[in-house]
């Protein structure tokens, strides 16, 4: 496992950024696993500057996202499928039949997530898994749990992830309770993988899913048995690593 701590959020950005980048250019049709949320921004922002510079070719890249709430259509400003779009997809030359995410919509669960493991394994093996890290120790939206879960499957949120992510809805209310995520196996056959942590409400998490005991109580613990792992910090996101 390499880490690598930074200034941050904007060097953890740049640096993750010439990482995604890097892999883009040396194999043009790679299979990215994309993630949500605040932590990949900053990057998606440069990879689109890459793009417009004309250092970055999409064309023959494959993304498949983690995961996408359940009950929120495609246009939905808080789906992942949205999210994906506005911050990265609309803005680069990726075609959108390469392009995979849950569907939130499908109200048969059985169905989504076979189908969805069959986009996994028919266009896998994932070269490059992007992380975030949720302030619970979830990856994806593996939640706490007593297994780890190797497929897709529809997770129940915790109150935790609940309240996290109702600072980007109206009201707490109309977060949704219930998701589609990739399992922790998908996201281990990964053939490399970048976790990205910023700001302190990370650095619990990310202090036992690094040097914790594996258990699925904290799913990014998981990452310890990968040999291909790269962490990008924040020194905010480090503080409790750096005092033990
Ligand atoms: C969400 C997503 C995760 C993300 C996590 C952290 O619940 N499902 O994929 O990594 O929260 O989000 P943020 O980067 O906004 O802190």
């Amino acid at each position: 496992m390499r880490i690598i701590v930074t200034k941050n959020y904007e060097e953890m950005s740049r640096k993750a950024a010439n990482l995604i980048a890097a892999q883009v250019m040396m194999k043009p049709d790679s299979v990215l696993g994309l993630a949500t949320g605040s932590s990949p921004i900053g990057a998606y922002k440069l990879l689109v500057e890459g793009y417009k510079k004309g250092d970055l070719d999409f064309s023959d890249i494959t993304s498949i996202n983690l995961d996408e709430y359940v009950g929120l259509p495609a246009d939905h400003n808080q789906s992942y499928a949205y999210f994906m779009r506005e911050n990265l997809f609309n803005h680069v030359n990726i075609k959108m039949e390469n392009v995979f995410l849950p569907n939130g919509m499908e109200s048969d669960e059985t169905k989504e997530c076979e189908r969805y493991d069959e986009v996994i394994r028919s266009h896998g093996p994932i070269d490059l898994q992007l992380l975030g890290l949720g302030e619970n120790g979830h990856i994806g939206f593996n939640e706490p749990d007593s297994f780890f879960a190797d497929g897709t499957h529809k997770v129940s949120l915790t109150e935790s992830t609940i309240n996290a992510n109702s600072r980007l809805f109206n009201s707490i209310d109309e977060v949704p309770t219930f998701a589609y995520s990739m399992g922790v196996g998908s996201i281990m056959r990964a053939k490399q993988i970048l976790l990205i942590a910023s700001g302190k409400k990370k650095a619990d998490a990310l202090c036992k899913a690094l040097f914790g005991p594996v258990t699925p109580e904290v799913p990014a613990s998981a990452l310890q048995f990968h040999h291909d792992v790269t962490i990008i910090a924040d020194e905010a996101a480090y503080a409790l690593i750096a005092k033990r």
